[in-house]
């Protein structure tokens, strides 16, 4: 009789930090140094296929078709640990397609983990609860604990708990609609992935026990304002958090200057709209992208002026979206 072989399909969505993770408590077992708060889109998706088959020597990993060996190496890691849970030896292959730029500030490997994860655990029939596979997503990529849950969602610190993190969903994505565009600045991949450009940063800015103690007080602000809806009190603590990310990464030696000057042209613009009344903020992460969080009546305007900004290259426009869930399968 053949072995059974086991697949499913997942689907994720990337998320955006409003307060931001950066750095590490723990390098080994990826334990972040800092909450995040995040809100989930859903007009980007990965798409990822797990097949787990005995008859596999090894795992393998194609992301859009093509082997891409650094990510394959966090896949198998993140593969092994839910084996290890699941009691399971197989190898698997795993495909995995994003309908976005790939490692370009657009956040790929939290809609990839987070796809992952979920793909696995119904291969495998693990059945693992979504504390657990937000656990697992964490050690493979800090932010795609997040992209398990839809609308806003929060990663707390909870050295005390089960697992060294939690991550839950603050709003559903209904309860507040907002409206994000991606002003696209450069498509090409960033020059230094997270990982590395946390520990640099942590390594060698003297700004950064700052950057670590100032965190919880940004984390309750956004968390309130969420809780409140009150679109001026999360658009100034997001500001606030996006620009002193950048400050600690840019007093890192060298300095980590993931802009250009596309990049701030498009803050300048944010800013003035806001100044002239208009309903929206600017987030940047580790990559030259602008993300414009607005409400609903304003991104027509919010998009316009972005468009026309010389340098960006598209906008791309989304709104909240779902967490990552099992789809039918593709074939
Ligand atoms: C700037 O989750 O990519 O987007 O845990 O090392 O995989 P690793 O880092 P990653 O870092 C995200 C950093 C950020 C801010 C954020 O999303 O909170």
């Amino acid at each position: 009789m053949k072995p059974k072989i086991m697949q499913a399909t997942a689907v994720a969505h990337p998320n955006i930090a409003l307060v931001k993770y950066w750095g590490k408590r723990d390098v080994e077992r990826n334990i972040p140094a800092v909450g995040s708060l995040s809100i989930t889109l859903d007009g980007l998706t990965t798409t990822t296929t797990v097949r787990f088959d005995p008859e596999f020597e090894h795992d393998v990993f194609l992301l859009g078709g093509c082997e891409a060996p650094k990510m394959a190496q966090r896949v198998v890691g993140c593969l092994d640990r839910m084996r290890r849970r699941a009691g399971v030896s197989m190898h698997a292959v795993v495909e995995s397609e994003n309908d976005f730029p790939t490692a370009a500030g657009l956040a790929s490997s939290a809609s990839g983990f987070a796809a992952l994860v979920i793909a696995a655990d119904a291969a495998l029939g693990a059945g693992f609860d979504r504390s657990e596979l937000a656990d697992l997503a964490r050690q493979a990529s800090g932010s795609a604990a997040r992209s398990l849950f839809g609308g806003f969602v929060e990663l707390r610190l909870t050295p005390d708990g089960p697992y060294p993190t939690e991550t839950r969903q603050l709003l559903e994505p209904r309860a507040w609609p907002l409206r994000i565009l991606v002003a696209v600045t450069d498509p090409g991949p960033k020059a230094v992935g997270s990982t590395e450009g946390m520990l640099m940063t942590e390594l060698t800015s003297p700004y950064y026990r700052e950057w670590v103690e100032s965190s919880p007080a940004d984390l309750l602000e956004a968390r309130s304002a969420v809780e409140r809806r009150d679109f001026e009190a999360l658009a100034d603590v997001s500001e606030l958090s996006c620009l002193k990310m950048h400050a600690v990464m840019l007093s890192a030696r060298p300095g980590l200057v993931y802009w250009n000057g596309t990049t701030v042209e498009c803050i300048r613009r944010v800013r003035e709209l806001r100044a002239d009344g208009v309903a929206v903020f600017f987030t940047v992460d580790a990559g030259p992208q602008v993300k414009a969080v607005c409400l609903p009546e304003v991104y027509e305007r919010v998009e316009r002026d972005l468009a026309v900004l010389p340098g960006v290259t598209s906008v791309v426009e989304s709104g909240l979206g779902g967490g990552a869930r099992v789809v039918e399968d593709r074939r």
